[in-house]
């Protein structure tokens, strides 16, 4: 299959821009050219609800027959989640979709909610390995820490197991709009994928925002504080997301422009103590500017909202989109636990080949 471009238009430079060498008026230019070759990404809550049929994937008959005789070979062979691989585990009725779903993502809207109706027939490690073996059709599967979570992170109440106030992942607290910043590869995440195993009793809802909507935003009430969002700030990387042999933080814009495609990284609860560490606190125009995006980012006009249910598999663009969650109480159960996937698209630009990866990154 022929890889696809991001970077066709003539007018963008293949490497990233900054407000440090863009005018006011080239970052209108720009996104307005985005806005033009992303149009499904300029999405408000109310027109997402005439798009159910794209938001939502059922598996067919024959997709879920699949699965359940690669299950049968993983039972008969002994095999975990850390030794499967990929041939273990083919789905070839679900790959006939795959290149619609990547779309989705890609070009659509930026999510999909994949409705597999099989978590109540499953082990939690089948659980685990069934969204790997799914998500890994979408992209190569990032491992979440140095020597753990190669293959996804558990993303419940951890109690007073969880001492990083970066995780809010691991707490039954709101968790305020970001993105996975990955923070211990040069590449962020492509694609998150969150896979429903328990629900809690009540709240944790999923929410999700657009980049494009929220620089159109900034745009219109306050395009005076327009380029501190294309600034590098210091990200205060979560503990175990952190090499011993670098820093404490990363650094990286919120917005950008790169290849040609509008990108959001973001983390509030990261970004004020990063920049604390690194011995660069906020000033105070840029606490107001912090400030107003997270009031942006809080409009419901402007969010996806859902309630993940067991067997459910959110997976959207972590590069162009936001997400966050709903304060949750405890289930019966358990508890709310959501298998957490991270891949990097296999399919557009470099994909992951070494090669290409490296020609693209040295050779630019
Ligand atoms: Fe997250």
């Amino acid at each position: 299959m022929q890889k696809e471009s991001l970077s066709s238009s003539p007018d963008f430079d293949a490497n990233s821009m900054t407000a440090t060498c863009l005018s006011h008026e080239e970052l209108v230019e720009f996104h307005n050219q985005t806005k033009e070759k992303w149009p499904e990404r300029c999405w408000s809550d109310k027109d997402l609800t005439a798009k159910s049929e794209i938001i939502h994937f059922h598996l067919s008959p024959q997709v879920r027959d699949e699965i359940i005789g690669s299950l049968e070979f993983v039972r008969a062979n002994g095999l975990k989640l850390n030794t499967i691989t990929q041939e273990d585990f083919r789905l070839p009725t679900l790959a006939r979709e795959m290149p619609e779903l990547r779309q989705r993502l890609d070009q659509g809207l930026g999510f999909v909610v994949i409705h597999t109706d099989l978590a109540e027939t499953l082990s939690e490690q089948e659980f685990e390995i069934l969204g790997w073996a799914i998500c890994n059709y979408f992209g190569q599967i990032m491992r979440q820490g140095i020597d753990h979570d190669l293959r996804l992170f558990t993303v419940a109440d951890k109690g007073t197991a969880n001492s990083d106030p970066t995780r809010i992942g691991a707490s039954a607290k709101r968790s305020a709009k970001h993105s996975d910043n990955g923070c211990l590869e040069p590449r962020p995440p492509c694609y998150l994928g969150l896979f429903c195993y328990q629900s809690s009793d009540q709240g944790g809802e999923s929410t999700i925002i657009s980049a494009q909507s929220i620089l159109g935003t900034i745009m219109n009430e306050r395009p005076d504080l327009l380029s501190h969002y294309f600034q590098t700030y210091h990200f205060r990387a979560p503990q175990s997301h952190v090499w011993p042999s670098k820093g404490p933080t990363i650094q990286k814009p919120i917005l950008e422009f790169k290849n040609g495609e509008l990108m959001v990284h973001y983390a509030r609860i990261m970004i004020t103590p990063g920049m604390e560490m690194a011995g660069e606190p906020l000033s105070a125009v840029q606490i107001e500017a912090l400030d107003f995006l997270d009031e942006v980012l809080e409009r419901p006009d402007l969010n996806f909202k859902t309630l993940l249910r067991p067997g459910d598999l959110l997976v959207m663009n972590n590069l162009a989109f936001l997400h966050g969650r709903e304060e949750f109480s405890p289930g019966s159960t358990g508890g709310r636990n959501l298998k957490r996937y991270w891949m990097w698209r296999r399919h557009i630009g470099p994909g992951t080949d070494p090669v290409l990866l490296d020609l693209a990154e040295f050779d630019s």
